[in-house]
C-alpha cells in the first residue's frame, strides 16, 4: 500500500503554472519509487481570477486547501492589478488563515552553482533562515488619521507577542538539533527596537537553555547584513522576526545563486504548509519555457521532507545539484535549456539514483 498524500497546486501567475508543472512531472515520475501516491487539485487563485470575479481567498478554496495535505505554490503578482491585492489577499492572506508560524528559507549554494561573492563557496554558503510569519510588521495593525491631507498621520505597528516569538525560536532550536546544525543566530535590532527585540532576546536565551548542545549567537540585522556577504560561513541557522526575515532572505537568495533556485515554505507543523519558489510571478519569461524550475522543485523537496519523506526529499536535492551543474546559468532565459528540459533532466537524474 503506497502512502496517499493529496497536494493543492495554486500555480498562480506569470511562471508559476510553468515551474508547478515542472514540480508535478517529477513527483508523478518518481512516486512509486517511494511508495507515494500523490493526488493533485488544482486552485484557480490569483491574478486573472481576480480580475474576471473580483474574488481573492473564498470559502472554497480554504476548504480544498483544508482537504489537502500541503499546498505548492506558483507564483502570486499580476502586472494589471495594483500592488499589494493580490500579496495581501492570497499569500499574506493564507499564511494567517492556515497559521503558517515559520518561513523556512535555506540559503544552500550548490556546488557548480556561481555566487556574486568572491572566494565563498558550497562549503562556506549554507545556513537556513526562519522567519517568524504571522506577525511583526506584518500584522496589520496600524491605520491613518487625516486620511489624504497634508496632516495626516500613518502608523504600522510592529506585535511581538510570547506566543508567537516563543514558538518561532523553538522551531529554530529543534530545526537545528534535528539536522544536525550546531549554532542558531537571532538576527534583532535590540539597540534600537528596545521593547519589541528586547523581548526577542529573553525568550532566545531562554529557549536556548534547553539545548545546551547548540550555540547561541547574536546579530543586529545591520550587520548580519554585512557578514553575509563578508562572512556566510558562520551562520547556521538564523532566526528573526517577519520583516527582517523578508529582507535578509532577498540577499540569501543572490548570495546562493539567485531566484532561479531559491525555494521556501510557509510551515505550520500541525496544519496545512503551503511550498514555494521565492522568485514571484516574473512576466517578462512567462510562457516562453525558459523560466528556472528548479527553485519550485526545491519547494517540493520542502514540501516532501515536511510530509515525512525524508529520504525522497533528499533524493530530489541531490537531482537538483546534479541539474544545476550542468545548466550555464540559473538565470531565465539563459540556462542553455528550455523549462521542461531542466525539469526532464531533474526527473533522469532522480530515477537514476534508485536504479
Ligand atoms: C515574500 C514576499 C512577500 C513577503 C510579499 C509578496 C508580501 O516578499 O514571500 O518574501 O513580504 O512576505
Ligand atoms: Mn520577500
Amino acid at each position: 500500500m503506497s502512502k496517499k498524500l493529496n497536494i493543492a497546486l495554486l500555480a498562480g501567475d506569470g511562471t508559476g503554472p510553468e515551474v508547478v508543472r515542472e514540480a508535478v512531472k517529477l513527483l508523478e515520475g518518481s512516486q512509486k519509487n517511494y511508495g507515494v501516491e500523490f493526488n493533485f487539485s488544482e486552485n484557480d487563485l490569483g491574478g486573472d481570477r481576480y480580475i474576471k470575479t473580483k474574488t481573492l481567498v473564498t470559502e472554497k478554496d480554504i476548504q480544498q486547501f483544508k482537504n489537502a495535505d500541503a499546498v505548492l505554490l506558483g507564483a502570486i503578482g499580476h502586472p494589471d492589478v495594483k500592488p499589494g491585492i493580490l500579496e495581501q489577499g492570497i499569500l499574506l492572506k493564507l499564511r494567517k488563515e492556515f497559521d503558517q508560524y515559520i518561513n523556512l528559507r535555506p540559503v544552500i549554494l550548490y556546488p557548480g552553482v556561481e555566487t556574486p561573492l568572491a572566494n565563498k563557496g558550497p562549503e562556506d554558503i549554507n545556513f537556513i533562515v526562519v522567519r517568524e510569519n504571522t506577525e511583526g510588521l506584518y500584522a496589520g495593525a496600524g491605520g491613518y488619521i487625516h486620511y489624504g491631507t497634508k496632516n495626516e498621520v500613518a502608523t504600522q505597528e510592529s506585535i511581538n507577542t510570547y506566543f508567537a516569538i516563543h514558538r518561532c525560536i523553538k522551531y529554530a532550536f529543534e530545526y537545528a538539533k534535528n539536522n544536525n546544525r550546531k549554532k542558531v543566530t537571532l538576527c534583532a535590532k535590540t539597540n534600537v527596537l528596545t521593547y519589541a527585540h528586547d523581548l526577542w532576546e529573553r525568550i532566545f536565551y531562554q529557549v536556548a537553555e534547553d539545548y545546551p548542545d547548540i550555540e547561541t549567537d547574536y546579530g543586529h540585522v545591520d550587520a548580519i547584513c554585512m557578514w553575509m556577504v563578508k562572512n556566510p560561513e558562520w551562520f547556521d541557522v538564523i532566526v528573526t522576526d517577519n520583516m527582517f526575515g523578508d529582507i535578509i532572505t532577498d540577499l540569501g537568495a543572490m548570495i546562493q545563486g539567485g531566484m532561479g533556485i531559491a525555494a521556501g515554505g510557509n510551515i505550520n507543523p500541525d496544519g496545512t504548509s503551503m511550498f514555494e519558489p521565492i522568485g514571484g510571478s516574473a512576466p517578462k519569461y512567462t510562457n516562453k519555457n525558459v523560466i528556472n524550475p528548479l527553485a519550485c522543485i526545491g519547494a517540493a523537496a520542502m514540501m516532501v521532507k515536511e510530509l515525512g519523506e525524508e529520504k525522497y526529499s533528499k533524493d530530489i536535492d541531490n537531482a537538483i545539484v546534479e541539474t544545476a551543474i550542468s545548466l550555464e546559468s540559473l538565470s531565465a532565459g539563459k540556462m542553455g535549456m528550455s523549462t521542461s528540459e531542466v525539469g526532464d533532466m531533474v526527473l533522469n537524474s532522480l530515477l537514476s539514483q534508485n536504479e
